[in-house]
């Protein structure tokens, strides 16, 4: 399963990309107004960093701003796509935003079908030519249903049908998500900082080195110091 990172601020992708396991960044226009810097320019540095530590087919989303009509949103699109090869138009899941998709998509412009909460939609998602469709786990959750088991469903369709679209699962919000999207066979998962960070951590880990650490000291006086 690919990782991403799912956040606009260039610190923290400096950070976790320094490990060399990280498949590329989404953002989204609520991240990037946090970071309350110039979007074009923040995709830029982004862009730098994943070019210099990720592997070569890393991936950077990028959403588009206006969406209210196919034109704007193949506008933006375009505009996106000639930054870089990596880049991935970011489209809602609207029926403008699908026909956009459609379109682009024919241009060899390769789109993250965002904000998909449904089967159905991801269906829709995958009719239109997505490279990926990105399912909210966490927001699904939020509203007393299962963010899992829709990944589950959508990933039991594609496999069906032997859709191409990837499952981007977004809305991470812990390290159990994590766990069951990689259990799925889910392609790519976008994790927050906070979650990635977690991934490392096990008290056993923890434990056992400390163990280590303590026999090699009480091994070492007992020589005398001499090892
Ligand atoms: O990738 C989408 C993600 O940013 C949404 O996460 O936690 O705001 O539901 P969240």
């Amino acid at each position: 399963m690919k990782l991403y990172l799912d956040t606009g601020m260039v610190e923290e992708i400096q950070t976790v990309a320094q490990s060399r396991i990280l498949d590329g960044v989404t953002t989204n226009p609520s991240l990037i107004a946090k970071t309350g810097r110039d979007f074009i320019e923040t995709l830029r540095e982004i862009h730098s960093i994943l070019k210099e530590y990720s592997p070569k087919d890393f991936t950077l989303s990028a959403e588009v701003i206006d969406t209210s009509s196919v034109d704007s949103i193949i506008k933006e699109g375009r505009a996106y796509a000639k930054i870089s090869k990596h880049i991935l138009v970011k489209v809602p899941l609207t029926k403008v935003g699908l026909e956009a998709v459609t379109l682009l998509s024919r241009e060899g412009i390769r789109c993250n079908v965002t904000l998909c909460f449904s089967a159905n939609q991801a269906l829709l998602a995958a009719k239109s030519g997505a490279w990926c469709v990105s399912p909210f786990l966490g927001r699904v959750d939020d509203e007393g249903y299962d963010g899992v088991e829709l990944i589950r469903e959508i990933k039991k369709m594609y496999d069906h049908y032997g859709f191409e679209t990837k499952i981007l699962a977004a809305s991470v919000r812990s390290p159990h998500h994590v766990h069951e999207c990689a259990q799925l066979g889910c392609d790519i998962a976008t994790i927050p900082k906070s979650v990635f960070d977690k991934l490392y951590y096990n008290p056993l880990t923890d434990m056992g080195l400390e163990k280590f650490q303590s026999d090699w000291n009480s091994y070492t006086k007992d020589l005398g110091g001499k090892k």
